[in-house]
């Protein structure tokens, strides 16, 4: 029984979660950026540009993982553990979907479009509708709150499995 991850399922894993987190950095960052000055607009522009290519990748890695089974977890896993552990990962692919989806319709609900790292411009498609875009803007802030506190429960199992237990399970998904 194979008891690794594929080589690409490792590669999206890490390449995501650096993504992710700096991503995460930048949205909070924005907070901190003046509303109706140019750079704001730079930097939301440069968050929108980085989520929309972070979904690209989402999007294969969800397609990778919904062809190639991950490798049974440990049977000396206590069933509550197994049990958190799936939990955990289905929540962060929901959370890996609903922050770009949240975001991008949004953006499509406000007069702002998106410029593409500056190169393309994706006009909205939506009307602009105050309420509309604060719905889906309110889901992607709690949804990024949700998101952070899956992280953090997920690296300190992480963490747990390396350090304490020493049981080798970061090594399945280590490059
Ligand atoms: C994996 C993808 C994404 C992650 C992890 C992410 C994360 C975040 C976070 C943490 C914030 C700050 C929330 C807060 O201040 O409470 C934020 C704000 C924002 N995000 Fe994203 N985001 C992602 C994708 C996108 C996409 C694709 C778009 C639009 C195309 C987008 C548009 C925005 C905008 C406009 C804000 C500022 C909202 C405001 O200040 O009112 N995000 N994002
Ligand atoms: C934004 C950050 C991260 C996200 C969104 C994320 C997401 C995920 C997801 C969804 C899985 C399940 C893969 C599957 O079976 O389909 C996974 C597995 C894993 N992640 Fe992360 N991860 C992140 C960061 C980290 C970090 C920083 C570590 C290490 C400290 C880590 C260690 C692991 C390990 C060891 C596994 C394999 C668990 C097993 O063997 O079943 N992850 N991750």
């Amino acid at each position: 029984m194979r008891d690794r991850y594929t080589n690409v399922a490792i590669a999206l894993h890490w390449i995501l979660a650096l993504g992710i987190l700096a991503q995460i950095g930048l949205g909070y960052f924005l907070d901190n950026v003046p509303r109706g000055s140019p750079e704001r607009s730079a930097w939301v522009n440069f968050h929108k540009s980085i989520g929309i290519t972070l979904a690209a990748l989402i999007i294969l890695r969800l397609a990778w993982r919904l062809t190639h089974m991950p490798p049974p977890l440990p049977v000396a896993m206590p069933a509550w553990e197994l049990v958190a552990a799936r939990a955990n990962h289905a929540l962060l692919y929901v959370c890996m979907v609903g922050m770009p989806l949240t975001g991008y319709v949004a953006t499509n609900f406000s007069k702002f479009g998106i410029k593409y790292f500056g190169l393309v411009t994706l006009p909205p498609w939506g009307i602009d509708d105050k309420q509309i875009y604060a719905a889906f803007n309110g889901a992607h802030k709690i949804l990024a709150l949700v998101f952070v506190a899956l992280i953090l429960l997920h690296v300190a199992a992480a963490l747990k499995h390396a350090l304490w237990e020493r049981d080798g399970l970061l090594r399945r998904m280590w490059p």
